[in-house]
């Protein structure tokens, strides 16, 4: 089989595709032919040896995948060769074969195309996590998402609007501005040329926004923190520009904000039926067509270098996809 492998921790352009034998599952392992890899920014960062978690070299990238699976382990119970699945695989999705932990699989659910299975979990499970357990949005809030047309940020508007916010969507250009108005968002702010704490309060009527979800740092952290309401939560999901703000706590005491961290794939661990439950939300939304995860782009696995490169050169709406077998 195929796959795309990283032999040494540099630029993309080092990733080349190899040929490798199957893998073998362990005995609470599934082995899947992947129908569909969807593309994160930490496959980006991983890559370049730029992610708090490092694989052992050589490995190939890829987080989160769908597909058919071949064989199981001897113990594994709840899935037989044939099913159609969802699986949180960590690396290994860009390959026409990938090795999935049972426990880390779900059927794909009845109505969901593989692509859509592929995109939908990290994505939309940060995004509820952050916005529900740690940031406890309300209806009638203000929600504010940075990198808004992004794979997080698209979701973050969907959800939000879920939720009954209303959502100010924040990005670079007009056109990535498009995509967040049709998947919903109320307004727009283009922090390439508005300034982006400005328009948030001219937006709130001088009130602020009640949470904003960062998911780009860099410049845009202070700024979007200084438009906070009273009692407004900052979600720190990642920082996608590259720089990690320092903060003057000062921002916090004076209207009682708060920062609050959001790390979806460690708090699913601490949390296994919280997870479940939102991921139950998350297929009773889709099956309502309340979410539907945008794929913007899909790669054969002969280009899948491309498809990290263009994530990581700020070119993605939305999600893009893998497609191994294709
Ligand atoms: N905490 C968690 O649990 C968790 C889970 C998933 C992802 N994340 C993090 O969330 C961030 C977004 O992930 P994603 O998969 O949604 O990525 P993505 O689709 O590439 O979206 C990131 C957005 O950041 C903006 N951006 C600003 N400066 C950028 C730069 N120099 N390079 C690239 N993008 C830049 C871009 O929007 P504009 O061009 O409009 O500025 C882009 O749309 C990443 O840092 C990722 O590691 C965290």
């Amino acid at each position: 089989m195929k796959a795309l492998i990283c032999e040494a921790f540099g630029p993309i352009d080092t990733l080349a595709i190899k040929e490798l034998p199957s893998p073998a599952p362990g005995p609470r392992q599934l082995l899947v032919e992947v129908r569909a890899a969807a593309v994160n920014f930490s496959d980006a960062l991983v890559v370049q040896g730029l992610y708090q978690v490092k694989p052992r070299l050589p490995f190939t990238p890829g987080a989160e995948i769908s597909g058919i699976v071949e064989s199981v382990g001897a113990e594994v119970a709840d899935f037989r060769p044939g099913d159609r699945i969802i699986a949180v695989v960590g690396q290994g999705g860009f390959a026409q074969q990938c090795i999935a932990d049972a426990a880390r699989a779900m059927p794909l659910p009845a109505g969901m195309d593989f692509e859509s299975g592929a995109a939908l979990v990290l994505a939309y499970c940060t995004s509820l996590h952050g916005l529900k357990d740690r940031g406890h949005l309300k209806a009638g809030e203000t929600l504010v998402v940075l990198g808004a047309a992004g794979g997080v940020g698209i979701s973050a508007i969907e959800i939000g609007k879920a939720m009954g916010a209303r959502v100010i969507a924040a990005a670079s250009s007009d056109d990535k501005l498009a995509l967040c108005r049709k998947v919903g968002a109320d307004e727009t702010l283009n922090y390439s040329t508005e300034n982006l704490k400005d328009r948030i309060n001219e937006l709130t009527a001088g009130k602020g926004a009640d949470v904003v979800y960062d998911a780009v740092g860099g410049p845009h952290t202070e700024p979007a923190l200084r438009a906070l309401a009273w009692r407004g939560r900052l979600l720190v999901v990642g920082f996608a520009a590259g720089g990690i703000p320092k903060i003057p706590l000062n921002l916090t005491l004076l209207k009682e904000r708060s920062i609050v961290g959001v790390y979806w794939g460690e708090a699913m661990k601490h949390d296994p039926a919280g997870h479940l439950g939102n991921l139950q939300q998350l297929h009773q939304w889709f099956a309502a067509g309340t979410i539907r995860p945008v794929v913007s782009e899909r790669f054969p696995l002969a280009a899948a270098r491309d498809a990290v490169a263009s994530i990581a050169n700020r070119q993605v709406k939305g999600k893009i996809v893998v497609l191994p077998n294709d």
